[in-house]
């Protein structure tokens, strides 16, 4: 922490940014929230309409401004949200197509980050997620255990509410992790689900498929968005999860975009793995036993999104 006034810059005052900006201050995360948009009069708005928000909530005093990129100097963490006005799907739902549009913007963002003399950690909700998080990576040059994806922790809340409405129980009590991309090849690792204590294989019978339920949960996403037009409140709620882990020090596991050297078979690549979150970032992997199975759909996921980063490397 740089210092002692929990300091988040975020870059992208639209649906996702605006609304991470409101789930920092209903849950007294962070002390200062710069919002940086070239839509300076909405990033005013927003500064304004959060702070009247405060004397209703049980939140400390905060400082709320519409900001440039010098004040990303002393921030502790920089969330990126912003998708290029451009980036559609264009009929076809594959996050992927976000990324040629992105590419730009999403290298002048981060030149203007790191030139401000920011030290701290890079969250990235950008899609799509985990190649704009390794390009965040490369072009910073920062630590890799410094720049994270939201990963599959969307769809990892996705899967827990599934089974929970499934077998009649709290989503606390679901654990387990969907892995890889951020994305149509993203997959649950059933063997690490359980219900409780309980393995999930042994309450299949009351579940969906497994093949119907990874099908529900890789596409509500454009479930969502085809009735809204976006998606807001379940990945403002993982980028307040992933801040709360770091601002907190809480050393919890949560399946980001991280970067791997040899996990799971996989190297040099930025995909959604469980790792251990802390202040300063991923602390470490603790790889878990996965299924035959689980590997080849994780292999086949670090194969896409690695074609796709090649597409863009310099
Ligand atoms: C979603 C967006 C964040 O899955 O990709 O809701």
């Amino acid at each position: 922490m740089i210092n002692e006034l929990k300091k988040v810059a975020i870059v992208g005052d639209g649906a996702v940014g605006s609304t991470y900006a409101h789930t920092l201050v209903v849950d007294d995360l962070a002390d200062e929230i710069a919002i940086i948009d070239l839509n300076k009069e909405k990033a005013f708005a927003d500064s304004l309409d959060l702070l009247h928000a405060l004397p209703y909530l049980s939140a400390s005093p905060k400082k709320i401004y519409a900001a440039d990129y010098a004040d990303a100097k002393d921030a502790d963490i920089v969330v990126i949200t912003a998708n290029a006005p451009a980036a559609t799907f264009d009929g076809e739902y594959d996050r992927l197509k976000l990324l040629e549009k992105n590419v730009a913007m999403i290298k002048s963002i981060t030149k203007s980050v790191v030139d401000s003399g920011f030290n701290g950690i890079f969250l990235i909700a950008s899609n799509p997620c985990d190649i704009i998080t390794r390009l965040v990576a490369e072009v910073s040059g920062f630590p890799k255990n410094r720049v994270i994806g939201t990963g599959t922790l969307l769809e990892t809340s996705r899967m827990r509410q599934l089974v929970a409405e499934a077998v009649a129980i709290n989503p606390d009590n679901v654990h387990g992790y969907v892995m890889g991309e951020h994305g149509n090849s993203s997959f649950t690792a059933w063997s690490t689900v359980a219900a409780g204590a309980k393995p999930i294989k042994e309450i299949e019978h009351r579940l969906p498929s497994y093949v119907q339920m990874d099908q529900k949960i890789r596409e509500v996403g454009f479930d969502i968005f085809e009735r809204k037009g976006n998606t807001s409140y379940g990945i403002a709620a993982v980028l307040a999860r992933i801040s709360r882990a770091i601002f907190r020090n809480e050393n919890v596991i949560l399946p980001v975009s991280t970067y791997l050297n040899g996990e799971y078979g996989q190297k040099d690549i930025f995909i959604g793995t469980p790792a251990v979150i802390n202040r300063d970032g991923v602390r470490e992997l603790l790889e878990m036993p996965l299924s035959d199975e689980e590997l080849k759909a994780f292999s086949n996921s670090a194969d896409i999104l690695r074609k796709n980063f090649e597409q863009i490397a310099d």
